[in-house]
């Protein structure tokens, strides 16, 4: 079996890019520069930087208009988190939730770094991602394939390294959606409504990773918050994230989020994207002429136009796009064929193994995995195989036909090509015994058919999720329940009752009910492949063949019932966040309730055997007492101790494991989930050999928000320390006290 893991050639590759041409500036030399370039501007200029040219007016999603008085371009933003959207060729990266189920920082990095240099090619000025909102609290929520967890510190470390990779390629990235845009039904009208504790310790977590990584710009959500549009949320964008966070970039709308001229600006909104509300010709524009005359007016401030002017000028700054950043070489709107191949051979490896090192292999029984040459291998279902009218066939990949390899809305991109299981198994066999029977379709007949006629059967069922303004098979964005779809537990339910030992493998957007297919003895495998990008087929014969062994972990907890999660998305126009600390889980720790597969749960071909515990934290229990600087007080990310632990491979072949860290609040904390997660460390080891997990501690790492005070505080008490496999194999326990 061959050493593959961490840090790979590919990813060296690729960070090793990244960083040649990094050219990132400190947000004061930023600062000062855009300062210096205010001055010579116009305030029609001014307007116009801040002022989207209206959907479709420009090559890109969202485009402003460029002033004459400074060599500063109409800037184009473009999406999103996997890709550049509608431009080719592109490479189409596996989706987030599939970089977070790596739980490899290199490789998350190195996934931001190679997106980001195919964006800034294309001329892309600031790419519409990371997406860290939806935090994904509901498990059929229709974006939460988007971003990488639904844990907040896997999601906030997730975000920082991609953060840094994609602007260490030079290109301004966007952190999104802000915030609490957690279902997509009525998602521009319904208010989210958490308590302070819990949207500081959940849903905020992951936005302080973004700005500690300096992120260049951030875009407010569709949703209300409270009571108000979060785009005119003073005290959400003034009061948290440019007060409390210390965030120095530019705030956007969401596409047609702003609703208002005068309080959005007051509020703490920087830029209006697109510009006008989406009807032609263009309606409700609120920024434009209706901004300066705000100004004139004296209902907004001409320091507050002169600020959002400078922090848009920050960014483009501080991502070093004033020095040889290349024009635009795509149009969004008409096929998107790029002037330029942006894409490169090392991206597509980079795709291969990120999709390969996310797949989680969650049963394995018989030893039935890798596959050892079968005389004859029955392959089933309509995902084994590329969407028959073209694996691009649907705008925004809204439809579910062929093999699912992203979810569908304005986070996707297109196919350059798209490795399908089917052909991939067929190149890997090519030329040996095996015999290869197929079933594409998801006729339940004709797989127990091919099953029967072969030794073993892999079949392929899936689950699709999206953006709301696309409707798929019955189900507007949100999914409407955790099944998988085409009848996937009939199908294998046919083939498994043909006595044929039966490997399902799953792509999916997130968790699916397994029950049904567990129930039947024959089902000795099952293969958690997620989105994997275009990549799919090659990253699963990798592992289905043993050339790698499985290292991927659940992102999320896998239930036994949806009921068991206690969050469905809701038709109601509030959600007041009831579950608050207890999502995903903390919830079923909290409540008791077995999951099925639990939160960082991934099995491999060896196994790992942990030692040697070992705890040093030195801090006073108390509140953070340092000034607010960019990501928030000075002292919250400080290294207040380290947890080690060694983990030796005790089987036979190489694989890499993910250590994870938990830790359980003392009692003097008010109400905490029983474990939360709080570092994590993916060592790739040969047989025999060991190496040290090391989690180092930050300051917020062993905080809670207190709602009084409003200050992260360090509670006084004994600490738990549980180290392990999982969220639920802990190996490892001992404590601290503070
Ligand atoms: C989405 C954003 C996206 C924007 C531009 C909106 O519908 O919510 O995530 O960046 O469109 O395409």
């Amino acid at each position: 079996m061959r050493s593959l893991g961490t840090s790979t050639a590919a990813s060296s590759l690729v960070l090793a890019a990244a960083l040649a041409s990094a050219q990132v500036l400190t947000w004061d030399q930023a600062y000062q520069r855009a300062t210096s370039d205010l001055q010579k501007l116009t305030q029609d200029e001014k307007i116009g930087m801040v002022t989207g040219v209206t959907w479709m007016g420009g090559p890109c999603v969202g485009n402003t208009y460029a002033p004459q008085s400074i060599p500063y371009p109409s800037l184009c933003l473009q999406d999103g988190p996997l890709s550049s959207r509608f431009a080719n060729p592109i490479t189409v990266f596996p989706a987030g939730i599939n970089a977070g189920a790596t739980w490899d920082r290199d490789l998350i990095r190195a996934r931001g770094a190679a997106m980001s240099a195919e964006a800034k090619g294309l001329g892309v000025n600031v790419q519409l991602g990371p997406a860290l909102g939806a935090l994904g609290k509901i498990p059929s929520a229709g974006r939460n394939w988007e971003g990488f967890s639904s844990d907040p510190y896997l999601m906030g470390i997730a975000t920082g390294e991609a953060i840094k990779g994609m602007q260490g390629s030079g290109v301004q990235a966007c952190a999104k959606h802000f915030l609490l845009n957690e279902q997509e039904h009525n998602r521009e009208t319904i208010s989210s409504n958490p308590d302070d504790r819990t949207l500081h310790e959940l849903y905020l977590w992951p936005f302080y990773d973004a700005v500690k990584a300096n992120v260049a710009s951030v875009m407010c959500s569709y949703n209300k918050v409270h009571g108000t549009w979060a785009c005119e949320n003073d005290e959400l964008l003034n009061g948290i994230l440019k007060g409390e966070l210390g965030f120095k970039g530019h705030l956007i709308s969401d596409w047609n989020a702003q609703h208002s001229t005068v309080l959005s600006a007051n509020s703490g909104l920087d830029m209006t994207m697109p510009g006008s509300d989406f009807s032609t010709p263009p309606g409700s524009i609120y920024w434009g002429q209706n901004l300066a005359a705000a100004i004139s007016n004296g209902s907004v401030p001409q320091s507050r136009l002169d600020d959002m002017v400078t922090r848009v000028l920050a960014g483009w700054y501080l991502v070093g796009q004033d020095k040889d950043h290349p024009p635009v070489a795509f149009s969004s709107w008409d096929g998107g064929a790029a002037s330029v191949n942006v894409t490169t051979p090392a991206h597509g490896d980079l795709a291969r193994t990120i999709a390969r090192d996310s797949i989680v292999l969650l049963k394995n029984a018989r030893k039935a995995l890798p596959l050892k040459k079968p005389a004859s291998l029955a392959v089933i279902g309509s995902d084994a195989i590329v969407n028959p009218n073209g694996a691009n066939a649907c705008p925004d990949r809204g439809c579910n036909n062929g093999t699912l390899a992203q979810g569908w809305g304005s986070g996707t991109g297109e196919f350059p090509y798209l490795v399908a299981p089917l052909s991939a198994i067929q190149e890997k066999l090519a030329g040996t015994r095996t015999k290869i029977v197929t079933s594409t379709t998801d006729d339940a007949a004709a797989g127990a058919e091919a099953a029967r006629a072969a030794e073993t059967a892999i079949v392929f069922i899936n689950s699709d999720s999206g953006e709301g303004y696309i409707t798929v098979e019955g189900h507007a964005g949100d999914r409407n329940n955790l099944d998988p779809w085409h009848d996937g537990n009939a199908l294998v339910q046919a083939v498994a009752r043909t006595n044929r030992p039966t490997i399902v493998v799953v792509h999916s957007v997130g968790a699916i009910l397994l029950e049904t297919i567990l129930a039947e003895p024959n089902v000795v495998a099952i293969v958690w492949a997620g989105l994997p990008g275009q990549e799919s087929g090659h990253a699963l014969t990798d592992i289905l063949f043993g050339d790698t062994s499985p290292s991927g972990k659940l992102p999320y907890t896998i239930g036994k019932t949806e009921a068991d999660y206690g969050a469905h998305w809701t038709t109601e126009l509030v959600d007041n966040f009831a579950e608050g600390l207890f999502i995903d889980y903390r919830h079923f720790d909290q409540a008791g309730i077995k999951p099925r597969y639990e939160f960082g749960f991934g099995l491999s071909y060896t196994t790992f055997k942990y030692s040697t515990l070992a705890t040093a934290v030195n801090v006073a229990p108390g509140p953070t007492t340092g000034k607010t600087i960019v990501g928030g007080p000075e002292d919250l990310f400080d290294i207040v101790g380290t947890v080690s632990a060694y983990v030796r491979n005790s089987g036979r072949v190489t694989g890499a494991e993910v250590a994870q860290l938990y830790i359980g609040y003392p009692d003097s904390a008010p109400s905490t989930p029983p474990k939360q997660l709080r570092g994590f460390s993916k060592i790739n080891l040969v047989p025999g050999q060991s190496g040290q997990a090391i989690f180092e501690l930050r300051r917020r790492d062993i905080s809670y928000w207190d709602v009084a005070t409003k200050k992260w505080v360090v509670p006084k008490g004994k600490f738990k320390v549980y180290v392990g496999s999982s969220s639920r194999d802990i190996r490892l326990k001992g404590s601290f006290t503070v």
